[in-house]
């Protein structure tokens, strides 16, 4: 029998569930729930078949992505989206045995990949408020962490890891990369881009899926130091991104306008779901991401279907190490905000859903006295 490596036949498996989401309002995948740009759209609209012909050019929209984020070209790696970026990341700097380093519940490629490398997950346990144990991450380095990631705001908790604590902890590591998860940053506003090529050790990843809406074009980018920038572009294939796709990244970089209106839509609607959590009693937790997390309880499977079968997609996140009960809600634009709340309304009533059911229990934070 023919096995692959131990590592693979070791990582865990990740399948989101995608079927059947053509007619429902998408809110279960983070993703722009609307549209990208129009801009993007004139350019789709004017490839050409030979277009089609020639292996795609990365090096001059590096350039433009560059210089739109105030950076140099060679601190600059375009790849086919974030996770792609996870994993040249991984694939660069993890050798067998190293440990990597995040705090829990979070994105799940970041097991798969790390994983996948043969290279220890070292997870730390978020406490029930879900703010990011920064204490707890660090009392976690060792010699041998090689990779740490930090991901702000954080995928499903919404929670963010301030500046001072992610330099705090590139200090405290100065023998591993700092990995920063970028992808929610523009419903956030904070970023360490800044800090790209001063701090040796801090990398960061943005992705043109959330607030740019071209999740099905697949194109992100790793900002980093030049000197470890060169590595993981050697890992890279020279054709990780389509031409499609880079034409029209060059668009919806060009239209700030366009993300954000889109940005403001999120904000706002991130407010009226939070207000109208508050008024059904659901309890949640403060999100500064496209999406809030909410606790259900014991009957998060039947909010989750009551809502879907109103056309309306939510994500049962309640598999995640510590987020039993637990339902993730995208927030959209204006008007499937608004539908969602309503058919929330519906559901908690159809199910006869009681806040008893989901109460959070306050719980002193440790990690926020430790940093104070
Ligand atoms: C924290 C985080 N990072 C990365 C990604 C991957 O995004 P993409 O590969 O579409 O850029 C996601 C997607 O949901 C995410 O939540």
């Amino acid at each position: 029998m023919i096995e692959p490596r131990k590592a693979i036949l070791e990582m865990p498996e990740y399948h989101p569930p995608l079927a059947g989401r053509e007619h429902a309002l998408r809110l279960d995948f983070n993703e722009n729930t609307f549209a990208p740009s129009p801009r993007v759209m004139d350019v789709i609209k004017n490839i050409t078949a030979e277009d089609l012909t020639v292996y795609p050019e990365r090096e001059p929209r590096e350039r433009i992505a560059a210089k739109h984020l105030g950076l140099a070209p060679e601190q600059v790696l375009l790849t086919n989206a974030v996770d792609e970026a996870i994993h040249i990341i991984t694939y660069t700097f993890l050798n067998e045995g190293d440990e990597a380093l995040f705090a829990v519940p979070s994105f799940f490629m970041y097991d798969v990949n790390v994983q996948a490398m043969g290279a220890k997950a070292v997870r730390v346990q978020s406490d029930d408020s879900l703010r990011f144990p920064f204490g707890r991450i660090l009392k976690a380095i060792t010699p041998k962490t090689k990779l740490i990631i930090l991901c702000t705001p954080n995928n499903p908790t919404g929670g963010t890891i301030a500046r001072e604590q992610i330099l705090a902890i590139a200090k405290a590591a100065p023998q591993a990369v700092i990995f920063v998860d970028e992808a929610y940053y523009h419903f956030f506003g904070e970023t360490v881009i800044g800090d790209i090529g001063k701090v040796p050790n801090i990398i960061l990843a943005r992705t043109f899926s959330k607030a740019y809406g071209l999740a099905n074009l697949r194109v992100g980018l790793i900002a980093g130091p030049a000197d470890l920038m060169k590595h993981m572009r050697k890992a890279a294939s020279p054709y990780n991104v389509n031409g499609v796709a880079l034409r029209c990244l060059e668009a919806a970089m060009a239209d700030e306008e366009y993300v954000a209106w889109y940005t403001q839509q999120i904000k706002t609607g991130r407010e009226k779901l939070a207000a109208a959590l508050r008024e059904l009693e659901i309890p949640f937790w403060p999100s500064a991401a496209n999406f809030i997390l909410t606790r259900i309880g014991p009957r998060h499977k039947n909010l989750v279907a009551a809502m879907k079968a109103k056309g309306v997609l939510l994500r049962d996140r309640s598999a995640d190490p510590g987020l039993a009960g637990c339902v993730r809600i995208t927030v959209g634009v204006e008007e499937q905000n608004a539908r969602c709340i309503a058919a929330l309304r519906e559901a908690v009533d159809e199910i006869d859903w009681q806040p008893a059911e989901a109460k959070i229990p306050d719980i002193e934070d440790e990690d926020e006295r430790e940093y104070e």
